[in-house]
């Protein structure tokens, strides 16, 4: 099986863990290609839940697609449950998520929701966080001073770049990736993350971070992760 297929057979076992809510609630929708697959997995069993809460503006686009309806989190007090991946999760169910620039928007509804379903391929277990560089959305005014805090912490900063081609001249150029909040990314590289719960709250305290995509504060609830044996689910 290749990690497709993985991500796959792990977003069906999100669709029966989820349709086991009672029906007419509001579900939490992640993003990403696991996210993705759990979409389109559910998207037969729409009918269960009164509507999603999404993520991003490509989960959105997704969902409607489908047929779901999408609600206004600002009209919506309770998730049940959020369902999403991650770039890297740890033993202790701490994750490091925003690979796909979501993690501002994924942090909210997260924190929304009574439980995170966690759902990924064994790729991304790891017994320390940091290998996969840590996403920080900023403000892209702070870029310069955010990045040197950074450093102070120990890691290498890259801001994230979207690669766009100009047809006429057939030349590549690099802008910076802006999020759907208008933000900035910037990718920390060289952290061993020994204290996720400390070096969240240490970086959500420098001026011009929007959203640390280390997810302790909220971390998974729930895990499901795929490997070719099947599907195990841990809780935390
Ligand atoms: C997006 C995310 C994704 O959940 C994370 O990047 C995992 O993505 P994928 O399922 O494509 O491997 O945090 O911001």
């Amino acid at each position: 099986m290749n990690q497709d297929q993985l991500k796959q057979l792990v977003g069906e076992a999100a669709r029966d863990e989820v349709l086991k809510l009672p029906t007419g609630q509001i579900l939490g929708v992640g993003t990403g290609s696991t996210a993705n697959y759990f979409i389109d997995a559910l998207a037969p069993h729409k009918a269960h839940f009164l509507g999603t809460v999404s993520s991003s503006n490509a989960t959105t686009e997704r969902l409607l697609k489908h047929g779901f309806k999408v609600m206004d989190p600002n009209e919506v007090d309770h998730l049940p449950a959020y369902v999403d991946g991650a770039d890297e999760i740890d033993p202790s169910g701490y994750m490091i998520k925003g690979g796909g620039g979501a993690l501002t928007r994924e942090k909210i509804i997260a924190s929304m929701a009574k439980q995170f379903i966690c759902i990924c391929d064994a790729s991304k277990q790891v017994p320390v966080l940091g290998n996969f560089a840590l996403p920080v959305e900023i403000i892209p005014f702070s870029k310069g001073i955010v990045t040197q805090e950074l450093i102070k912490l120990g890691g290498t900063v890259r801001l994230r770049v979207s690669k766009e081609t100009c047809a006429d001249l057939g030349q590549t150029s690099s802008q910076p990736f802006v999020t759907d909040n208008g933000g900035w990314i910037l990718d920390v590289a060289g952290l061993k993350i020994a204290n996720p719960l400390e070096l969240e709250a240490q970086m959500n305290q420098i001026a011009g971070v929007i959203t640390v995509g280390l997810f302790a504060n909220k971390k998974a609830d729930v895990l499901l992760v795929s490997n070719t044996s099947g599907v195990s689910r841990i809780t935390f």
